[in-house]
């Protein structure tokens, strides 16, 4: 089918549970490589310029030696910036980026930071790269992108769900009118951020959707579908004690 909705998993947070120890384990690449062994149609990285998870080498890994599209999230950061032009993945999501945040809070200005963006815009445009502007679904910010003349935009969904109720409802109204006026403006429309399987639906009443970028969730699941195997797998390694060496 055509229009089949495409997921593009986003390995940062198995960075993070590496990074957290300073391990090598586990890798994304590894993770990467069974996402698309599961189905995924493509895999997202954010290489953060405070490099909290995902470092320039797991980018390169994963370019490498995954046969899916990459999607790179980064900020409109020079060396970040150099990185991608170097790197070449399918497509790059420009995204806001704050030191102290804990994720990827609000959308980008792509309004107010016009400027800054026209030479990103450019520079992935001439290497071949997709360039996708993570925004909300604010018609402001959308008739910015188009104006800027990029491809793609990347809806986010993180306060439809971080929300309930009649604010819940609201914000998928947004996304909904947002998606149809990106449409109307030749845009492709992707979306992401805090989609878990408890809000999916909402989120699948949005129309013109290519691509779901989901991440953390997916990443929290799979510790928990994952936990029978691994207790298992070192349950049979301990089995193994006959008394040890006196
Ligand atoms: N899309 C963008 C642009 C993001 O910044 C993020 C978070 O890195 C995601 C999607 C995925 O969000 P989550 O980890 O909440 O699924």
């Amino acid at each position: 089918m055509n229009n089949r909705l495409q997921l593009g998993v986003n390995v940062d947070h198995v960075a993070t549970v590496r990074e957290a120890r300073g391990t090598t384990y586990p890798d994304p690449l590894e993770a990467a490589q069974l996402c698309r062994e599961a189905g995924a149609d493509g895999i997202t990285v954010h290489l953060r310029e405070d490099r909290r998870h995902i470092q320039e080498r797991d980018v390169r890994a994963i370019h490498r030696a995954v046969a899916l599209p990459l999607n790179l999230e980064m900020a409109n950061n020079t060396d970040v910036v150099a990185i991608a032009l170097d790197v070449g993945p399918a497509e790059v999501c420009v995204v806001p980026e704050r030191r102290e945040e804990l994720t990827t809070e609000g959308g980008l200005d792509a309004a107010g930071t016009r400027d800054a963006l026209v030479p990103v815009v450019a520079a992935m445009a001439g290497a071949g790269i997709e360039v996708s502007l993570f925004i909300d679904p604010d018609p402001a910010q959308i008739a910015a992108a188009s104006d800027l003349g990029v491809p793609t935009i990347e809806l986010h969904t993180g306060r439809y769900c971080d929300t309930t109720g009649a604010e819940q409802d609201s914000e998928c109204a947004r996304l909904i009118a947002g998606a149809g006026q990106a449409r109307d403006a030749g845009l492709r429309v992707n979306a992401g951020h805090g989609i878990n399987l408890d809000n999916i639906g909402g989120i699948l009443r949005i129309p013109h959707l290519g691509t779901l970028n989901i991440g953390h969730s997916m990443v929290a699941r799979a510790v928990i579908v994952g936990m029978l195997a691994a207790v298992r797998e070192m349950r049979c390694a301990m089995d193994a004690y006959d008394g040890g060496q006196a």
